[in-house]
């Protein structure tokens, strides 16, 4: 706490007295009541249903600011990140802090590329589950797993055990989804190249050498690049939080990043990419008019997917980002794609009624997302997959960032009980 801080308080009047409560004040002058006297001074807790209102740390990862469309990853806004950095860049800004020089990077890629491969016995065991699994699902066994097959670095207390599991999750990932990937289609998994970079080396195991030298080829190659910056990280969502509360368990990271990605994995969160396209497919297959449709979704029946946010009340700036990638990709020729149109016009009509503009719900970084992999050739349940191989630098900087918080406690939420007072097994007075 700075001094200037200290000085800072809000008083809390209540039935006992009053209770003065520290003020912190962030980087951008976002400000934080401090309750941790409260229990104790007052014997009260609080309620905040979903943690609408409450930091349940204070990190220094990312920083959003919902009413201006800002978000920045360890100071660097998202869009310059997204036009002038690459994936691993990302990766390495988001967890140790800053962007690496060419020698650390060089270092950072190539140990990446030592790590690629994955167990032969794991190999079997994935090519084992369900082929019509819902990705997500295998994903998180699978790295679930992990920490069976490498047991020498689920120490949470031990600072190389770490390094050593960030650099086997960040490896291995791509490998494990274009593993799952081919197996849906049944066909056989490719193995890592590494002569290949990080996305260029992930599409292949993915597609084989389909749109290798193409010039479409190189443009999907950036644009997954671009759309994994874009995911990197995004402060306490529903998924880095699970990973920090499982974390503060003292679980090891894998079991961590297997239940961020089962978080994930939920339409309200990560799998909105998947059920937009869904949307987009319904409204187009049905023929319903979007007009129809929107007084479908103020009637409660359903809501717009892709819409709407926890914390930006104003346009997702990776929204904006994603929509104009994807006109790139989708609007080459005179024929645009055709769920691409009927985004563009969905977005259109939602923005023009005062239903949506009045609750502040805009487009999200899922609402264009699922129309970009589809062109590239993802099938939709692998849509989520995507965002997780993107999200992985984030959870992973969460859970380290923890482990050297000097307020950190295990996660243990209070609640207000409103069930039955105590009463007695009938007959057994
Ligand atoms: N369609 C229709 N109405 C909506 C929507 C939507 N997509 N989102 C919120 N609302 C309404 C909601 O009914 C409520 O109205 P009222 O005040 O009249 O009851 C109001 O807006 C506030 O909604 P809320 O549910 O209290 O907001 P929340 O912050 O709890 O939920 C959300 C945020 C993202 C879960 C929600 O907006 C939603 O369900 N969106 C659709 C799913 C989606 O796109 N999820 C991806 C989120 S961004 C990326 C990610 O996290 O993965």
């Amino acid at each position: 706490m700075s001094e200037d801080d200290k000085e800072r308080t809000v008083e809390l009047h209540y039935e006992g007295g009053v209770l003065k409560l520290p003020v912190h004040t962030g980087t951008e002058g976002e400000r934080t009541i401090e309750l941790k006297a409260l229990l104790g001074s007052t014997g009260m807790t609080t309620l905040d249903p979903g943690f609408g209102n409450t930091a349940s740390c204070s990190s220094k990862i990312t920083y959003i600011d919902g009413d201006a469309g800002i978000l920045r990853y360890r100071g660097y806004p998202i869009e310059d990140l997204a036009a002038g950095a690459t994936f691993l860049e990302v990766a390495h800004l988001v967890i140790y802090g800053e962007l690496p020089d060419a020698g650390r990077l060089k270092e950072f890629a190539d140990k990446l590329r030592a790590n690629a491969d994955i167990p032969a016995d794991m190999g079997t065991l994935i090519d084992a589950m369900p082929r019509n699994g819902h990705p997500m699902a295998l994903l998180a066994s699978a790295v679930n797993t992990l920490a069976a097959y490498y047991d020498d670095s689920v120490d949470p207390g031990d600072e190389d055990q770490v390094e050593l599991a960030t650099i086997r999750l960040l490896a291995k990932l791509p490998t494990i989804a274009a593993r799952i990937y081919r197996n849906s289609i049944g066909e056989k998994p490719i193995s890592p190249d590494d002569s290949l970079d990080y996305v260029d080396n992930f599409i292949r195991m993915t597609f084989g050498d389909v749109h290798a030298d193409s010039e479409l080829g190189d443009l999907f190659n950036k644009a997954v690049g671009m759309l994994l910056v874009l995911h990197a990280d995004h402060e306490l969502n529903c998924s880095t939080a699970t990973v920090r509360v499982v974390g503060s368990a003292k679980a090891d990271i894998y079991a961590s990043v297997a239940s961020g990605i089962n978080a994930l994995s939920g339409p309200s969160h990560g799998g909105a990419n998947q059920a937009v396209l869904e949307m987009l497919e319904q409204i187009r297959d049905s023929g319903i008019s979007l007009e129809e449709f929107l007084e479908r979704v103020k009637a409660r029946e359903m809501r717009l997917m892709g819409f709407g946010h926890r914390v930006y009340k104003n346009f997702d700036p990776r929204s904006k980002e994603i929509k104009e990638l994807a006109g790139q990709i989708l609007d080459r020729d005179e024929n645009p794609d055709e769920l691409f149109a009927l985004a563009l016009k969905l977005e259109a009509a939602a923005l023009a009624d005062s239903y949506f503009t009045e609750r502040k719900l805009y487009p999200n970084v899922d609402f264009y997302t699922g129309v970009i992999y589809r062109t590239m050739g993802f099938p939709t349940n692998m849509f989520t997959v995507l965002f997780a191989l993107g999200r992985l630098p984030g959870w992973i900087a969460h859970y380290r960032e923890q482990l050297h918080d000097p307020d950190f406690r295990i996660a243990r939420p209070r609640q207000h009980y409103v069930g039955s007072p105590e009463r007695r097994l009938p007959g057994r007075d």
